[in-house]
């Protein structure tokens, strides 16, 4: 069977995480390999780039350039091998993060993000480039209110978690406007709902393209 390669989005406090891990589940049940990951990070390398870019001050054009550089070195290790072994590759976010937060939330060039997205994801496949992108996009959609009500004494906040409520009212837009491009790599969740309905409306947005009974 082919790799198959699903992000998860959302802004922070949307509960994305325990939804990866029960896919990771249903799909391993079915026989399937699961290489369960995240970004930035997934490398030793794009680990350590993590660190910086989620404690670190810097402006939005570095802020941009570290997460990238973390994507290529997570795609030519991790990613790439991985869908090459005919895995599913569950990715807690991925590029449609960069366009939402630093696009978004800090307002940087969408434009130049589009060229560091045609470069960093060029792979090869059986001698030909192409630029890799996931198959589906699970996007969890919570307004910025609720989300940050979540967040609200949950732990010590990181730098993004930190940010006001506008910074994450864009971020929404940001993920909005990446849906918009390209409707049919998404599936939107309504995140604001019981844990079990999100649960049965992610499932369903993966059983209806076939990938799980
Ligand atoms: P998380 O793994 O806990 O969701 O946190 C990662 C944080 O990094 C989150 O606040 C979103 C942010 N981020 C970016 O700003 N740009 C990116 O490209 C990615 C992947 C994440």
């Amino acid at each position: 069977m082919g790799g198959l390669f699903i992000s998860f989005e959302g802004i922070d406090g949307a509960g994305k995480s325990t939804h990866i891990e029960g896919l990771a589940q249903a799909f391993r049940a079915q026989g399937r390999a699961v290489t369960l990951t995240r970004e930035p990070g997934g490398t030793a390398l794009a680990e350590k780039l993590r660190i910086m870019v989620l404690n670190d001050a810097m402006d939005a054009m570095t802020e941009a350039l570290l997460v990238f550089a973390a994507r290529r070195d997570h795609l030519q290790q991790r990613i790439e091998p991985a869908l090459a072994r005919g895995d599913v590759v569950l990715c807690d976010r991925f590029t449609d993060a960069t366009f939402a937060y630093q696009g978004g939330g800090r307002g940087f060039d969408l434009q130049m993000l589009l060229i560091l997205e045609q470069w960093v994801q060029t792979v090869q496949e059986l001698g030909a480039d192409f630029i890799r992108q996931p198959d589906l996009t699970v996007w969890f959609d919570l307004p910025a209110e609720i989300a940050a009500q979540r967040l609200t004494g949950a732990r010590v906040p990181d730098k993004f978690e930190a940010q006001p409520l506008e910074f994450f009212r864009r971020v929404s837009d940001g993920y909005l406007n990446r849906m918009l491009a390209c409707p049919s790599r998404f599936a939107r969740i309504d995140a604001d709902n019981t844990r079990d309905a999100v649960w049965r409306d992610v499932l369903q947005a993966v059983q209806a393209r076939g990938w799980l009974a």
